[in-house]
């Protein structure tokens, strides 16, 4: 077997000293209070079965190729044309991942003579489109519209705006209607990524966008399928034009195998869950405004993400640990993941949690903090 090479020993080396040396686990059957499965969707007996009747019905498990060749199965363009249609947006792409869909969006869409003004916590997915486009990138403070609003004024050219809805470490909300206001005033361009806010925000799960309106003033929307949905894959929301754009010239999109139709048709089966009266976005909602009157432990408002800052990658690691020997799944989110400093454990809520559960664990976190 050949070696590593003797820079990237020395990484993995340095990481082991600052006690953030990643490594696969498993976990056990634990309280979940960590997948990003916030509906439960991932076991929900409806969308297996949907995905079950296809497949029993002579349905493939593969695309069989590029969807610029073989890959365009029907199912995908069938899920695309419902989710399309559910967000209201004009078209619809799949993506086999939420990081695909960003990464090829933004690479695809900002040119290198743009500049790109984003969210200083921005998603790595969005990081690595921006990287990728060669455009002349700015952050802006997190969710501060005057820090965006100073740095739109001092841009000249082609401007694009990049932000999440909700923010995948914090749980915070992007004040989207101001900064949609902001950004076009500005002649700026927005993409949003709604991965944790699909099947969450909105009356129905639709998202950030659409249940404050903006969708229709916003350039491109992300809507992945790993969090709430169940699934995996993701759409880019957008113009018909934009779809065709994408299909032409976005890398990620055409040099690789089309998603599984399998996919499609669970992603579908979701989508149309959210559709109807949907029990899960309910108890989630009541779950979520229970866990608002907890801030003064759990921090966080509104979504179904939540924290608790432990700083110090030990400290972090040991809290959690504690709390998984009580039974409770939570991980602790350690540096470099989040700046050194702002170490925590992040909590996320999920249909199948209960409101005794959530005390439960609260309860816990105030003793081991005593400590
Ligand atoms: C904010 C945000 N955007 C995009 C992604 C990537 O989505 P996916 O897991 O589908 O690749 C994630 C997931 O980690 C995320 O948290």
């Amino acid at each position: 077997m050949q070696e590593l090479p003797e820079r990237l020993r020395q990484k993995l080396a340095d990481r082991k000293t600052a006690h953030a040396l990643r490594a696969l686990r498993q976990f056990p059957a634990l309280i979940d209070f960590s997948s990003n499965d916030y509906l439960g969707f991932s076991g929900n007996i409806r969308i297996a079965n949907a995905v079950n009747n296809y497949l029993l019905s002579g349905g493939e498990t593969g695309s069989g190729g590029s969807r610029l060749l073989t890959g365009n199965h029907p199912k995908l363009v069938e899920a695309e044309e419902y989710i399309a249609k559910f967000h209201h947006a004009e078209a619809a792409l799949f993506f086999g991942s939420g990081y695909e869909a960003n990464s090829g969006l933004i690479a695809t869409v900002c040119h290198r003579h743009d500049t790109i003004i984003h969210d200083e916590l921005c998603h790595a997915s969005l990081r690595e489109g921006i990287r990728a486009s060669g455009a002349k990138a700015i952050s802006f403070a997190h969710n501060d519209l005057h820090d965006l609003q100073d740095k739109l004024q001092h841009v000249a050219g082609n401007k694009w705006v990049i932000t999440e809805s909700v923010f995948s470490m914090d749980g915070d909300i992007c004040p989207l209607l101001d900064l949609v206001t902001i950004s076009r005033s500005n002649g700026a361009m927005i993409i949003l990524d709604e991965a944790h806010a699909t099947g969450v925000i909105g009356k129905k799960g639709e998202g950030l966008a659409q249940s404050c309106q903006v969708q229709d003033q916003i350039f491109a929307r992300v809507h992945t399928f790993g969090k709430a949905i169940g699934v995996q894959g993701a759409v880019v929301m957008g113009s018909r034009e934009l779809r065709s754009a994408l299909v032409n010239f976005c890398r990620p999109f055409i040099y690789t195998t089309a998603p599984s139709p399998m996919l499609a048709v669970a992603a579908a089966a979701a989508y149309s869950l959210l559709d109807g009266p949907c029990d899960e976005w309910q108890k989630l909602q009541e779950l979520i405004h229970f866990a608002d009157e907890l801030q003064d432990v759990i921090k966080g408002e509104g979504t179904a993400i939540r924290q608790v800052m432990i700083p110090g990658n030990e400290a972090v690691r040991s809290a959690a640990e504690q709390i998984q020997h009580a039974g409770f799944l939570v991980l602790p989110v350690l540096s470099p993941t989040v700046p050194a400093g702002s170490e925590r454990i992040r909590i996320c809520l999920h249909a199948y949690n209960t409101k005794e559960e959530l005390t439960a664990l609260t309860e816990l976190i105030k003793t081991i903090r005593q400590q």
